[in-house]
């Protein structure tokens, strides 16, 4: 048991970490021919997993696999145990206690996961991870490690160690955040305009001021023990335990099919074939800062990093994207379109089976469909004599370039949530009782976190466990809002009756249920 580390004076704010989601691993495995277990019947341990909050939403969305998580934090692992008796989830075991002492147990896992972990731990718990990787990971598994990583973070450790130089007397928690942000405060307002320096360094100070919670300032930022790697230092520790580079997690955010074609050529001749190698120049060019990398058993490596297309019809497709028209001009519907994110990610096709399926992925987002369903449905829609085999290809080839883009997430298994309210509504029970529990940031079902900025909004959420229709919803909110005060014209606050409230609210439920709707909340398929 801990007898009390930095993490049981100040909590680390839970977070789900997308990138990290097994149904996102599993289908990078996929695609790059790893045969990675499915989301829906698996055993996954999460190593540093805090409050637990990813792992508890796993555990909900799919009952019939298997959770195990570990953290040296007994405070964060007893809210996590907390929650998970609540809502009555017995596939996740938590346990509090030192990775370096703690025995997994003989069953392999088909993921592991540590994230914000690596880099903030001495080397030999960093070596122990990657011992465990090799010990308990299935013979095609995926490990996913985050840590800070360079080039970028010699410009952050500038920013860090002059912040750290600041506060180095000073131990109360509280007052170390406050000192650290008066010193980012100064120095993001003063620092010499010299070459390079002053901007680079006021970024920095700014961005930690302004972008980074006071926790995670503490226990990142303000950390005795912050060490980024570069990929090819952390492959080289993960190849002494029998591991391999499978890719990077967020697969899309920079792979050198963003590069432009000539930029691609000269960046092929700089570096050569070697995966690795290939990564660690992408990385010089951008300056790379934190990587999510998968591993794999050496055993189980791809030979290259070709996306196998075929895999995609097994995979579920999701993207919020629409149809442009190409040069302003409005095509015809055989014509060349053009589909693009709004990020500024875009795809052009003229291939009428793959513009149906596109429109589709674009209607139904945030839900995901079935790659093979999507086939079916787009056939139709185009009316499509071609021999199936082909539009299964065309469709199959533009959904893994789409999802190299970053246009398009693919995932293996992914959650289900509804796609409209019904008459019974019913949320999920995990962002239920993190509403319950004062939460306004809190976890859908996607999953990612979804922020409710009414009170009406997280007082509804908890009303929705499937036992009330629209009447009853409005009574019970009606009668929760006349508890709180709310600001009147003039500025005061005022308490006001439920009969008030239910005339306030009864024009605008359905347009609360939509959004609860739009933002995975509601249980469903
Ligand atoms: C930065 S927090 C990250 C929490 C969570 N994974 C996240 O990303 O939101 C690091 C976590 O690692 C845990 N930790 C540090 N050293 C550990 C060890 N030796 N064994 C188990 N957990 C450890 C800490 O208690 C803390 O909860």
């Amino acid at each position: 048991m801990s007898k009390g580390t930095a993490y049981d004076v100040v909590d680390y704010p839970p977070l789900i970490h997308v990138a990290m989601h097994p149904s996102k691993l599993g289908a990078i495995g996929r695609l790059l021919g790893v045969g990675t277990a499915s989301p829906r019947a698996c055993r996954l341990l999460e190593v540093g997993c805090g409050d637990a909050l990813q792992l508890l939403a796993l555990a909900q969305a799919y009952p019939d696999s298997h959770f195990v998580g570990v953290d040296l934090s007994a405070k964060a692992i007893g809210r996590g145990e907390a929650m998970r008796a609540q809502l009555g989830l017995g596939n996740l075991q938590l346990f509090a206690a030192d990775l370096t002492g703690w025995d997994p147990g003989a069953a392999p896992y088909d993921y592991i996961v540590a994230h914000g972990f690596f880099s903030w731990v001495p080397a030999f718990v960093r070596e122990h991870l990657l011992a465990l990787c090799k010990r308990s990971l299935a013979a095609e598994g995926i490990a996913y490690v985050s840590y800070n990583a360079l080039p970028g973070c010699h410009l952050r450790r500038m920013a860090w160690e002059m912040m750290q130089f600041h506060v180095r007397e000073v131990t109360d928690p509280v007052e170390r955040v406050r000192k650290a942000r008066e010193f980012l405060q100064w120095l993001g307002t003063d620092t010499l305009e010299r070459g390079a320096y002053g901007p680079a360094i006021r970024h920095e100070a700014m961005h930690l001021l302004n972008d980074t919670q006071p926790a995670v300032l503490y226990h990142d930022d303000l950390s005795s023990i912050n060490e980024p790697f570069s990929i090819t230092g952390f492959i080289d520790q993960a190849r002494k335990h029998g591991l391999e580079f499978l890719a990077e997690a967020d697969y899309h955010e920079f792979n050198p099919a963003l590069l432009g074609a000539e930029a691609q050529a000269r960046f092929e001749a700089m570096c050569g074939p070697d995966r690795v190698a290939n990564d660690q120049y992408l990385d010089f060019l951008k300056g790379r800062r934190f990587r999510q990398t998968l591993l794999c058993r050496t055993s189980a490596a791809p030979t290259d990093a070709t996306l196998r297309t075929g895999a995609v019809h097994g995979l579920d497709v999701s993207g919020h994207i629409r149809a442009e028209p190409l040069d302003g001009q409005v095509p015809a519907r055989a014509g060349m379109l053009r589909f693009a994110s709004s990020d500024g990610a875009a795809i052009s096709t003229n291939h009428a089976v793959v513009q149906a399926a596109l429109r589709h992925v674009g209607d139904l987002f945030p839900r995901p469909i079935r790659v093979g369903t999507l086939l079916e449905l787009a056939r139709h829609e185009a009316a499509s004599d071609e021999p199936l085999e082909d539009d299964a290809n065309a469709l199959a080839v533009t959904l893994a370039r789409a999802f190299e883009l970053g246009l398009v997430a693919l995932q293996l298994d992914a959650p289900r949530f509804a796609a409209e309210a019904g008459d019974h509504p019913v949320a999920s029970p995990l962002a239920r009782a993190q509403a319950a529990a004062g939460r306004e940031i809190v976890a859908n079902l996607r999953p990612s976190m979804v922020s409710l900025d009414s009170r009406p909004a997280l007082e509804l959420l908890q009303l929705l466990d499937g036992s009330r229709d629209r009447a009853a919803i409005l009574r019970d909110l009606a009668t929760r809002m006349a508890r709180h005060e709310v600001p009147a014209a003039d500025g005061s606050l005022v308490a006001h009756p439920p009969e008030w409230w239910r005339e306030q609210l009864a024009p605008r439920l359905e347009q609360a249920m939509a959004l609860c709707v739009r933002n995975a909340l509601l249980m469903g398929d």
